[in-house]
């Protein structure tokens, strides 16, 4: 019976895996197993003899059946120690860069100006793209016979037939938003609206969709000077630089009075762009003093409150600060440009932590 013993106990032990210890099972205590049969010769002996056997061999077949048990789990625990060892995964390591999406350079700089202006003051109007005739030119200041009608290469909307009320247009600017915020919230006002705009043109430059955005600040007491120092501050700020040239050269639009165009210093080396210095003048903006007239149509006393509002185009920014020099590319939806100009999702641009990382 020691023999025995020493047998599937050595055999238990050094059992490699679940099967291989039911076989043990099998032929130490199944029912044909050795034990087993042992048990039959009982019949054959003495009393006093099967009086000693009976019990041994039934200590036996228990201290087989819990050497397998303890066997059994300790595979069982292996077994889970090699799964947790080769399916672990690092849930800290960085997301795969090439399957996450990116931000277009469009939306990080709209991000970017939002962060600036809104340190500045300025909260975000809205208003439609599809416009009225009348926000998009009339209030403005362009009526009719305007030549600047013509100019803006207007996409018209089809009215019913027989519908002899003016066309709605796709907004050819993001001005009508100045009289669509004034005729809601009055004044005193400070706002800015960035937003898509469309035209009928198409080359390098231009695209038939492409944004601006729209500053607009009227109070009791506000003046050009006003209007030049919060450009100054803007511009620094959303290039990046400690000190920036502007130059203000008299121009025309129908909504100002005085109207300004802005250009910024600039040097182009070797194709490289830089803000800030060298002989270059490139033009960024619009702007000037609101006109009377458009303050009326904004629903406000044009005798009791003025302002300055100003047009930037975003797009033109955005390829001037990341230095993209295709504005088409920017409406192509290639990937691979998103994934060569875009930015990281999740970086909200803030003035604290810097604005494009
Ligand atoms: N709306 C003009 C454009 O699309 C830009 C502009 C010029 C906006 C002067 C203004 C402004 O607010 O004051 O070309």
């Amino acid at each position: 019976m020691d023999d025995l013993k020493a047998k599937y106990l050595g055999q238990i032990a050094g059992a490699g895996d679940e099967n291989a210890l039911e076989a043990i099972r099998v032929a130490a205590v199944g029912k044909k197993g050795e034990v087993a049969l042992k048990m039959r010769e009982l019949g054959k002996m003495t009393p006093e003899e099967r009086q000693v056997a009976g019990p041994a061999l039934n200590a036996l077949k228990d201290e087989i059946n819990s050497a397998l048990s303890a066997k059994k789990a300790a595979l069982a625990d292996a077994a889970l120690d090699e799964r947790l060892r080769t399916e672990w995964l690092d849930v800290t390591l960085p997301t795969r860069a090439r399957r996450q999406g990116s931000i277009h350079p469009v939306s990080q700089a709209t991000e970017e100006l939002t962060a600036i202006f809104a340190e500045l003051g300025f909260s975000v109007a809205e208003g439609p793209r599809i416009e009225t005739d009348w926000h998009n030119f009339d209030a403005l200041n362009i009526p009719g016979h305007h030549p600047a009608r013509a100019e803006m290469d207007t996409f018209y909307m089809r009215r019913a037939e027989g519908d002899d009320r003016p066309p709605h247009v796709l907004r050819t600017h993001t001005s009508p938003v100045q009289i669509r915020s004034m005729e809601l919230q009055g004044a005193p006002i400070r706002v800015i609206c960035p937003g898509g705009v469309y035209r009928a043109d198409y080359d390098q430059t231009h695209t038939p969709m492409f944004h601006q955005v729209e500053g607009l600040a009227i109070d009791k007491d506000i003046s050009m000077a006003n209007l030049k120092w919060v450009l100054e501050e803007f511009v620094k700020a959303f290039f990046e630089v400690d000190d920036v040239e502007l130059r203000f050269r008299a121009s025309h639009f129908p909504f100002t009075e005085p109207s300004a165009e802005v250009d910024i210093r600039c040097s182009w080396d070797n194709g490289q762009l830089k803000i800030g210095e060298g002989d270059d003048w490139m033009e960024i903006l619009g702007s000037g003093m609101v006109h009377p007239k458009v303050i009326a149509a904004g629903g406000i006393d044009p005798e009791v409150y003025q302002g300055f509002a100003f047009g930037i185009g975003i797009d033109r920014l955005a390829m001037l600060k990341y230095g993209i020099p295709d504005l088409r590319a920017f409406f192509d939806s290639d990937l691979r440009w998103l994934r060569h100009y875009g930015f990281a999702a999740l970086d909200m641009p803030n003035l604290h932590g810097g604005l494009s990382r």
